[in-house]
């Protein structure tokens, strides 16, 4: 089935301000080295997933607290231009998130956050948003604010019938009353391994899809891991696991591509799509973001998301004419 209708999420997750240096390779410890580039952009894996579902055309509304500094008028203004609701984001004294991003030539992200006002959201804020929303389609979050408040949400959305989408990132444990609220787990294949645990794939291997189908098992959910370049693996309600590929492009900047991934799918349930054709829209999604540097910059508008929409909907021969730039030199 192919959604064709404009979905209504609400997204309860972080924002954070995001300053990426694109570096030749790591400093080591103790060592100063000098980058190529900075950019000062818009993130947080919440705010991410949000533009990337609304830029669908998606309604969506957020649920955070940004600080009292430049960085939340900013985000403010940021969110007024992407046409996402902001009557549930709340200032809260202080300082807005910031996350200190470090790019290899490759591609290769490592983020470190810091979440500031991120943290000052309660689980009342939460829980009235979900119920106060009309027409609530797909209720999402991520790990970059409190767990109790995303708790209180997938609750009030539970109570209304209305379907949860878990992107446990960065990595934690999982608090019991929300996994027991969770319908959708979409992990990396890091985030994967952590809430495995033991139930989880050795150290060095790759997810099987036993592993896969033991772990959504265990945990009472539905699973979809993502697997960066090789796509996803999504274990149907049946316990059979599914592979979905993604299109082959020349990454310049992965960060965020986890995060238009999630926002596409979200995008896709809430649209009335089933779960594989919501992943490959998913893909197409992530695949044009990484060939362009930036967090939400990178994320396709206009003729790349007609491209990666194209691509989705064309099964699974890749299409021609993908947005895929010819590398920059030395990357
Ligand atoms: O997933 C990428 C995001 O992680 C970045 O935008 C950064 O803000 C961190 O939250």
């Amino acid at each position: 089935m192919t959604g064709d209708r404009a979905p209504s999420i609400v997204v309860v997750g972080s924002t954070m301000m995001d300053m990426i240096s694109y570096l030749p390779r790591l400093p080591a410890a103790g060592e100063t080295l000098v980058g190529e580039r900075f950019s000062l952009g818009f993130g947080g894996k919440g705010a991410n997933q949000a533009v990337m579902a609304r830029r669908l055309g998606a309604e969506v509304a957020m649920v955070n607290c940004l600080g009292t500094d430049v960085f939340g008028d900013l985000t403010l203004e940021n969110f007024a231009r992407e046409g996402i609701d902001v009557e549930h984001v709340i200032r809260a004294e202080g300082s807005s998130g910031i996350a200190a991003i470090w790019v290899e030539p490759d591609g290769t992200n490592r983020i470190g956050i810091v979440p500031g006002a991120n943290d000052a959201m309660t689980p009342q804020q939460a829980e009235t948003a979900v119920t106060t929303s009309a027409g609530v389609d797909v209720v999402l979050a991520q790990f970059e604010v409190p767990q109790p408040v995303t708790a209180a949400a997938f609750t009030a959305a539970s109570a209304r019938g209305v379907p949860t989408v878990l992107n446990p990132a960065p990595a934690a444990d999982v608090l019991p009353e929300l996994l027991a609220v969770t319908d959708w787990l979409v992990p990396n294949e890091v985030e994967f391994r952590h809430l495995a645990g033991a139930a989880g794939p050795a150290e060095d291997g790759r997810a099987t899809d036993e592993d896969i189908r033991r772990v959504a098992q265990h945990l009472s959910v539905r699973l979809l891991v993502t697997l960066g370049e090789e796509g996803v693996a999504i274990c149907g309600a049946d316990g059979t696991v599914t592979r979905v590929g993604a299109p082959a492009v020349n990454a310049v900047d992965t960060t965020g591509a986890g995060d238009a991934f999630v926002g596409a799918f979200a995008y896709g349930l809430g649209a009335g799509m089933d779960e594989v054709a919501a992943a490959r829209l998913g893909c197409g999604c992530a695949a044009a973001s990484v060939t362009l540097a930036g967090t939400q910059t990178s994320f396709p508008a206009g003729a790349a998301l007609e491209a990666a929409r194209r691509w989705a909907a064309d099964g699974p021969t890749p299409s021609t004419g993908f947005p895929s730039p010819p590398l920059r030199s030395g990357r």
